[in-house]
């Protein structure tokens, strides 16, 4: 289609906001995401990351996420403080991603953040970077998100990015052995370059 761009997801560009680096994970960064993502609840209200969380799933993972981008079916970044020298093992701190539905031109955009870096504005800073990437250089028609209705914390990062509530989506997802209500979230297009 004349509105798809060819974008070589594998090695997807660095972002830098005011405060965060947004960049490709790389392989050394497992042993730091085993730290991060070890703890329950950092993955609790994730999709699909195990617990207890190690080093083989951490690899695994990145290994996942380089199957998804060279399939061109989602792109994921490392997060990291801008003060912290690029490289440095100890930097990361998160991740955010967008998978992508390129027919309909729509992403779906997803994050996470350790323990220590929750309440500083950082989700949202990150996924307004990623929101812009997705409506600028991938070309998104439409950018969703949902979040588990037992964690209003991510709701209210979406309603900080803009988007607009769209359904409540009753047991929608299976986790630990129970049924979650899901909020599904979205924003169009011409209401980013809107706003
Ligand atoms: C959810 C998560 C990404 C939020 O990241 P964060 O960087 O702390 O988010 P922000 O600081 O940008 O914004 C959080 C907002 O939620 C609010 N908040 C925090 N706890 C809340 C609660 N229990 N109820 C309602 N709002 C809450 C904060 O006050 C803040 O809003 P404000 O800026 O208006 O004060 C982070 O907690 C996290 O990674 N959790 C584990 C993984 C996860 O749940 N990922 C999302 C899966 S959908």
């Amino acid at each position: 289609m004349s509105d798809e761009r060819s974008i070589d997801l594998s090695a997807p560009p660095v972002i830098e906001t005011a405060r965060l680096r947004l960049r490709p994970f790389v392989e050394d960064d497992a042993p730091r995401l085993t730290a991060l993502l070890e703890a329950f609840e950092v993955v609790e209200f994730t999709a699909g990351y195990p617990h207890p969380f190690g080093l083989d799933d951490a690899r695994r993972q990145l290994e996942r996420q380089r199957h998804l981008a060279e399939a061109g079916q989602a792109v994921h970044w490392a997060i990291e403080p801008i003060e912290t020298p690029p490289g440095s093992l100890n930097g990361l701190c998160g991740g955010v991603l967008a998978k992508l539905d390129a027919p309909c031109r729509n992403a779906e955009l997803g994050y996470w953040l350790g323990r220590n870096a929750w309440g500083r504005g950082f989700a949202t800073e990150a996924g307004r970077a990623v929101i812009d990437w997705c409506f600028g250089a991938w070309n998104a028609n439409r950018v969703e998100a949902h979040h588990v209705a037992r964690n209003p914390s991510s709701g209210r990062v979406l309603e900080k990015l803009g988007m607009q509530q769209e359904g409540h989506l009753r047991q929608r997802q299976r986790r630990w052995e129970r049924f979650e209500d899901v909020i599904l979230y979205a924003v169009l297009r011409g209401e980013w370059q809107a706003r």
